[in-house]
């Protein structure tokens, strides 16, 4: 029985054994793996939005490593008029996913079987409010930092798709991970981002992994990162551009009236 706050009994639905990680290759674009067999999700080009969503309208949502889809599926219930599309490399876990929405007849959420470091060429530009992005790295080290699915590329492909005042929403509970993030998002400049409180979060439904941080007590950050009008490096070329034509227009006036013989 569904409640109107969005809650699923989710003991309708037993769940699979779903390993806890995947095969690290799926974390890696399927470019990089030519010539060997793998069970890699199948990429994705083109999506024709009638056959995802009932009203055949595009996401407005995009969940990014949904797993086991709580907050995907509970975000779609108490949000009727909002498509939500998860992706996840586990395949169990769409396909539970699947059976959830099927037996809650839930018109407006999505899994889709695929690994987000391919990219999201299918879907438009500018037409995602809200990305999130939460606890999807299971690396903890520094140097696990070239598996992470957060790039320069990926953060390039959240900036294109989401809306001009759009939201991409992140939480981990790896330090590495947090460090990684600002880092790509300082190099990127396309966001302005800022650590928020439980209070000062606007997402009423919680993901599985941050009830479990709550309930273990293990510390984890939010963030809010709000896409830029403009990129800030266009800014700043704006800005020293500006600034040498004030300082040629200064240096021509000077020239013309300050130092005539
Ligand atoms: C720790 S779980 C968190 C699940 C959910 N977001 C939550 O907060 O409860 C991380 C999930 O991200 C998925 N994931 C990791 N890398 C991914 C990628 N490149 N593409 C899609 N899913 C990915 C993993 O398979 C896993 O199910």
């Amino acid at each position: 029985m569904k409640t109107q706050n969005g809650n699923i009994d989710y003991t309708k639905y037993p769940l699979p054994r779903i390993r806890h990680h995947a095969n690290p290759v799926l974390y890696f674009p399927l470019k990089q793996h030519k010539g060997e067999k793998l069970r890699y999700p199948p990429l994705i080009d083109r999506l024709d939005w009638n056959d995802v969503f009932a009203n055949g309208e595009a996401a407005k949502y995009l969940d990014v490593g949904c797993g086991l889809g709580k907050f995907m599926l509970e975000t779609a219930v108490r949000n009727p008029g909002v498509n939500i599309l998860g992706c996840e490399v586990r395949q169990g876990a769409v396909e539970w996913i699947s059976k959830v929405i099927a037996g809650e007849k839930i018109a407006n959420a999505k899994a889709l079987w695929y690994s987000a470091v391919n990219g999201f060429g299918f879907i438009d530009d500018e037409s995602i409010e809200k990305i999130f992005y939460f606890f999807p790295d299971p690396w903890i080290k520094r140097r696990h930092n070239k598996r992470r699915a957060f790039s320069i590329e990926l953060l390039g492909e959240f900036h294109r798709i989401l809306e001009p005042d759009g939201t991409l929403y992140i939480m981990t509970d790896v330090p590495e991970a947090d460090k990684h993030q600002q880092e790509i998002l300082a190099e990127h400049s396309g966001f302005s981002y800022s650590y928020v409180a439980d209070e000062e979060w606007d997402l009423r439904v919680r993901t599985n992994q941050e009830e479990f941080c709550m309930r273990k007590n293990i510390p984890f950050i939010r963030m809010v990162c709000r896409k830029n009008k403009i990129k800030n490096s266009f800014k700043s070329l704006l800005s020293s551009i500006f600034s040498r034509v004030f300082t040629f227009i200064i240096i021509s006036f000077l020239n013309i009236f300050a130092f005539k013989p």
